[in-house]
Formats: C-alpha cells, structure tokens, sequence
C-alpha cells in the first residue's frame, strides 16, 4: 500500500506530520490522501497521544520483502550502490544522507526522522515527491513541501534534486534493510 512503518518513528516528527497533514502542509495523492482528514478528527492531544504511543512500541519491524516485491513487478536498486549514498552522497551535487539521517538512517530526532528500515515503496515515492520539479507537477506529480526551510530553501528538496531515478532505487533498496547499529557495537542510542 505504501504506507510507512510508525513504530519507533520520532515523536516530534510524527506530531509534526498529523499537524501539518491536518493544516493542509501535506497533502499526498493516492491512498495517502486519506491522511488529511484522518489527522484532522485528531485533537492536539491525540495526536500528541498517538505520537508517545508509536515511539514506545517495543517491537522488531517488519522489514519489506524485497523479493516479493520484485516479482510482483516493482522495480528494485542495488542496495550497495544505495550505502555508497547514504555514507558519503554524490561529490559536489548531493550530501551524505548520514550526515542528517545518521548512521544507516537510524534517524536523529526531534528534526530528522528514521530512514533506515522503513518501508521500500514509501522511501521510493517519498524521495520522488521530494524531487518532484514543476513539470512532474503539470504531469500530475505529487510534492512534497513540508520540510524544514533553511536558508530559503527546504531541506530535503535540496537534497533530492539531483537524484536520478537509479540513486532513489537503490537508496531506498539499502535503507529498506539497514541495521540501525555499528557492526561490533550493538547499542542504538535511545531516541524518542
Ligand atoms: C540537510 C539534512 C538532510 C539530508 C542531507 C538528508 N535529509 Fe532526508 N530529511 C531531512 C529532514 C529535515 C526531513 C523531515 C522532513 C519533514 O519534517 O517532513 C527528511 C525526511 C526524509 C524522508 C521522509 C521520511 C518520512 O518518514 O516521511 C526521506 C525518505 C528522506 N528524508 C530520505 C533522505 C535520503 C535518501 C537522503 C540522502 C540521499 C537524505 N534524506 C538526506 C533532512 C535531510
């Protein structure tokens, strides 16, 4: 379906998404549409409830089954071309994804949310809706604004411009599976 894993997602972060999904900041296509009006039945409370709750879930993700996703027809990167990316980016065009996103995209929060062992499909169409430029809009594209504005521009739309189709395959092929911690070094810093 498309839909991104919330268990352990930052709180803050979440919090955000329900309010700007509720003031119209977001507003997805497709089954994500759904969004808007679900987060706008929520009160602020809730949404902070709804929040806390998610980020305490003690529970292994359920990982996207790649292979079943390739045979059902969905294209599907080099997920070690994707680490060379997230490690180190593209020199002078696009920045390590790391360097906000942390190691393997375990995420930093409150500002920049887990990217690691999120779901496949929705890393690939969040990556395009980053990206989208004003003829994928006048094609019937969706984008993505409501990111944090630094400088005047949004973080994330920097980010993804200079991505080409192959890069968000394979970046999302990597981060669908990444381990959240250090090879030798099991322990995950506790985020909330
Ligand atoms: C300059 C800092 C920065 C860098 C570098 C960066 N990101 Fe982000 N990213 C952000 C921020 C901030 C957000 C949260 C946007 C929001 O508040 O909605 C984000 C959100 C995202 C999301 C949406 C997550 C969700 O749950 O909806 C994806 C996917 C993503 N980034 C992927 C990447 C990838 C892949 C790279 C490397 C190619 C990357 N990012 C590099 C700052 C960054």
């Amino acid at each position: 379906m498309g839909t991104p894993r919330l268990a352990n997602q930052g709180e803050a972060y979440i919090i955000k998404q329900l309010a700007e999904f509720a003031g119209d900041k977001r507003v997805p296509t497709g089954l994500g549409a759904v969004m808007n009006g679900f987060a706008k039945a929520l009160s602020d409370q809730d949404r902070r409830d709804v929040a806390a709750y998610l980020s305490s879930i003690d529970a292994k993700p359920q990982l996207s089954d790649l292979q079943a996703l390739k045979e059902s027809g969905q294209q599907i990167g080099e997920a070690y071309l994707g680490k060379v990316l997230v490690d180190y980016g593209v020199k002078d065009k696009v920045p390590a994804c790391k360097s906000c996103h942390q190691y393997n995209g375990r995420g930093a929060f409150p500002m920049f949310p887990m990217i690691g062992q999120q779901r496949y499909v929705y890393l690939v169409n969040q990556l395009h809706n980053w990206r989208a430029n004003a003829a994928d809009i006048a094609n019937g594209a969706y984008a993505r604004t409501n990111d944090p504005v630094v400088g005047g521009a949004g973080m994330m739309r920097v980010v993804a411009k200079d991505l080409t189709d192959a890069d968000i395959l394979n970046v999302a092929a990597f981060l669908a599976s990444a381990p959240a911690t250090t090879v030798g070094n099991s322990r995950v810093p506790e985020q909330k």
